[in-house]
Order: C-alpha cells, then structure tokens, then sequence
C-alpha cells in the first residue's frame, strides 16, 4: 500500500455544495491519496475560485467527438494513439518541444495509418499533464526532509524545503500554460504544420541498425508519395477539410484542478472537465470509496482507467459499474501497464471478465509502466526491448482471446533524450546521461518512438489483418 497522504484540504463553496449527491466538488468530502494538503486553505480557496471564472480550454462537442470515436476504437474499427510526457513542466511550454511533440505523434499517426489502414485517434499527454502520484511523501536532500515533487501542478521540483510546499498559485499557472499549449497546438494543426509532412522531416538515418530498415525506408517512402499525391488533387488539404485533430489528456490527479474547470454546458445533460479531452484514473487513487473515483464517476469526458499491480480484478469490475453505469460505448479506456513479464498471468482474467459483464470498454497496452528500473548508478530507465515485450504478449493475448486491443499509450518526447536504453541506434546506460531531461519518468525519444509506431504496426497486423 503505498504510504501517500490521504487527506487534503476541504473546500468550502457553497452554491457548489447545494443539493445532495453528486457535483464537481463531492469528492473533496471523500478521504483521497496522493494529492497532499497546502497549507493556507484561503489561498487555495480563492486559486479556485479564479480558476471557476476562466473560459474553458476545450468545448463539449470536441469531448463528445472523441467519445464517438473511442467507440468505434471499441468496435475494433479505430486504433488509439496517446502519449506523450510522463510529467509536462511549466518550463518546457516553449515552442520548439510543441512542435517536436504534434511531429512526433503526427509521424506516429502516419505510420500506423499506412500500415493499418485504420483510422487512428491521437491523444497527447499534454496540455494539463502536471501532476504526479509518487509512492512517497518525503525524501532527504542533503540531511534535509522535504516533500516530495509531485509535479509542477503541485509544487517545485527544487531541492528546497520551501519550493516543496505545495502552491494553489500553481493551479492557475498550470491552466496558463496549459491555455498556451493548447493555442499553439490548435495554430499548428490548422494552418502552417503541412512541412512537417514532407520527407526531410522524417529523420530516418539510425533505422539502418535496424532489421526492418528496408521495409520501413520503403513505407515512408510511399506515405511521401501518399502526401504529395493528395496535395497535388487537393491543395492545402490538412488546412481545410482534414485538419490534424490532437486531443488532449492527463491524469485527473489534483482534482482542485479538475474540478473548478468542471462545468454545466447549456443544453447538455452533465458536467464536462473543460480542462481536457480525456482524463484518466492512475493505478494508486483507485479505491472505491475514495475521492478521485467520487469526481470522475461524475463527469461525461471519457475516462481511462490504468489496470495493473495488485491486479485487484473485483476492484476494477466495481470501478467499471461506478464509472459507467450506463455502459456507455467510449466512454471507458482500460490502460493495462502490468510488466512484461504478468501479461500473460494476468490479462487473459481481466478480458474474459470484462467480456462477461458485458463491459463495453477501449483496451489500451501501457507497455511503459510496469518496465521501469534503475541502473546501477541508479537512474530510472526502461528498457526498449521489455516495452517491446508488453506490446508483443498484450497483442498475442488479446489475439488468443479473440478480443480487439485497441490502443497504445506511450511516454514519449519529439526531443532527441536519452532516457530509455535500447531501439535502432543501440542506446546504452553508459549513454543516458548524455541529455537526460526527464522530471519523472523515461520517455521514447524521437527515433525510438518512430521505431516503436513501426513495430506495433507489425503486431496489429499480425493479430487483425
Ligand atoms: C503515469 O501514467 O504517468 C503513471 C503514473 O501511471 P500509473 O498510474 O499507471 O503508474
Ligand atoms: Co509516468
């Protein structure tokens, strides 16, 4: 059981407390793990007032478009892409990684769409990714306890007893540089982000380590051409007609956050977190009866829920009826990040539940979280092959069980880091240190990520062709 907090602050607004059942602050009733108490509760109080009064980042139509196309992802018609950083920080809301991120998901995209023939949904961790479940409270720094980091959205990441308490100023930063993001993702995919098409985007020169690298030469090559041809018929067409669609996510962590930008729509039924597309349930704020299951059990966004360690299936089975009681198509995404090596013990039980209930759900494979370690000089790394090795099991188990994994979610940078080991150019630990940039966990970084869209196109096409 994991040793983080489990009370906050208690909010008091009252036209939101009126009434009996459920409204966007009922989960701050309920005891909940992992987002700590800041110590000035007025301050906090007035951070989410002011946040209550800004315009939201999203609409409901985008939210109910998504949903629409979760559901044909369920149906086996669709395939999810999501990823993205594990922790966004305040710092890195610049131009240059905006850009690098929508490259590196659009180049996914391609890749899987080329390869699959099947419409892809991209969904970035992004846009509102700030906040951090961490195993523990406290850490030592120099003789010092101070809190641990917990993300931007939370506190600093600073070594400093200070800088680790926890801000309300943050809630209204992180909504800024989250409306900022957002803008600027919403210019590229509009107008402007044709170039990053065309084939001296595609960085391709490490793939020649790889086994593939003919096959994968000769795809980019025809998606070249795919491009050009429908440029050449139909001008300016990823301007107009065919935007580049990138929906939003994060882990609806701080719920301070999520539910001030929770919100009435006129002539809608429901509340919708205005502040992202998508918003997922993380594998440590699952208990039933706990606050962060109270706020999404609320809400008409689609919700993922990660499945994993301690494979608490009856659990998961209580969290599907809370959450979408309804049954609703698209509504849910079940995220399994179990470890390479549990795939196989585990998920066959979960898909034959979950296909007995009746559960309409998205499957999804994080093949990122259960496969983190530290090398010896203890810095926190994946390896490429064991992601590989998830993705691989996860396919060939949905397979055998004739169901349809619909989806990958990945922590990936467009940025050339060096945080996992492993992929075509053969990064090893003696290389991480060399652009190590990540706050929390390792992420693919551009090739790798390229290369990773590559393979699990070929597992796709292996179990569904
Ligand atoms: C994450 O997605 O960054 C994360 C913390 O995942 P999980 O809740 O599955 O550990
Ligand atoms: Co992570």
């Amino acid at each position: 059981m994991s040793t983080a907090t489990k009370q906050t602050n208690k909010i008091d607004i009252p036209d939101l407390l009126e009434g009996e059942g459920w409204h966007p602050l009922s989960w701050n009733q309920k005891e909940i793990t992992q987002l700590p108490p800041y110590p000035d509760t007025e301050e906090l109080q007035n951070a989410y007032k002011e946040l209550k009064s800004l315009p939201p980042l999203i609409t409901s139509w985008e939210i109910e478009a998504l949903k629409e196309k979760l559901a044909q992802a369920g149906e086996g018609k669709a395939f999810l892409l999501q990823g993205g950083d594990c922790a966004e920080t305040f710092d890195a809301c610049k131009s240059v990684k905006l850009v690098n991120m929508l490259k590196v998901m659009l180049q996914m995209s391609f890749i899987l769409i080329h390869e699959m023939g099947t419409p892809v949904i991209r969904l970035g961790r992004i846009a509102g990714q700030y906040a951090k479940p961490r195993s523990k409270d406290f850490e030592e720094i120099n003789g010092l306890k101070m809190l641990n980091y917990r993300g931007d959205l939370i506190n600093s990441i600073k070594p400093d007893v200070d800088a680790r308490t926890p801000d309300p100023q943050r809630l209204v930063e992180a909504y800024e540089k989250a409306a900022l993001s957002l803008n600027f993702l919403r210019a590229l995919s509009d107008e402007g982000f044709a170039d990053l098409q065309y084939p001296q985007q595609w960085e391709l020169d490490f793939m020649q380590n790889n086994e593939y690298y003919k096959e994968y030469e000769e795809m980019v090559s025809s998606i070249n051409k795919a491009i050009k041809f429908m440029d050449t018929i139909t001008p300016n067409r990823l301007n107009t007609s065919h935007k580049v669609d990138l929906y939003t996510s994060h882990e609806a962590l701080n719920l301070f956050y999520d539910s001030a930008q929770t919100r009435r729509v006129p002539r809608k039924q429901g509340w919708f977190n205005l502040s992202a597309h998508l918003v997922w349930l993380g594998n440590r704020t699952q208990q039933i009866d706990g606050g962060h299951v109270e706020y999404l059990k609320g809400i008409q966004n689609p919700v993922g829920i990660k499945v994993g360690p301690p494979f608490d299936l009856d659990n998961m089975l209580r969290l599907l009826d809370t959450i979408n009681p309804s049954h609703e198509a698209g509504k849910i995404v079940l995220i399994t990040r179990m470890g390479h090596d549990m795939v196989k013990k585990h998920l066959p039980t979960y898909i034959r539940a979950i296909k007995q209930n009746g559960h309409p759900v998205v499957w999804s494979c994080d093949p990122m979280h259960g496969n983190t370690y530290a090398t010896g000089e203890n810095v926190k790394t994946r390896n490429f092959n064991d992601i590989l090795h998830e993705i691989r099991e996860t396919f060939e188990v949905h397979r055998s069980e004739a169901s349809y994994l619909g989806g990958v979610h990945l922590e990936l940078t467009g940025d050339n880091v060096t945080e996992c080991v492993g992929g075509a150019n053969g990064l090893n630990e003696a290389g991480l240190s060399s652009n190590y940039e990540t706050y929390c966990d390792p992420r693919l970084n551009y090739e790798q990520s390229l290369e990773m869209a590559f393979l699990v196109a070929k597992e796709w096409n292996k179990s569904y062709r």
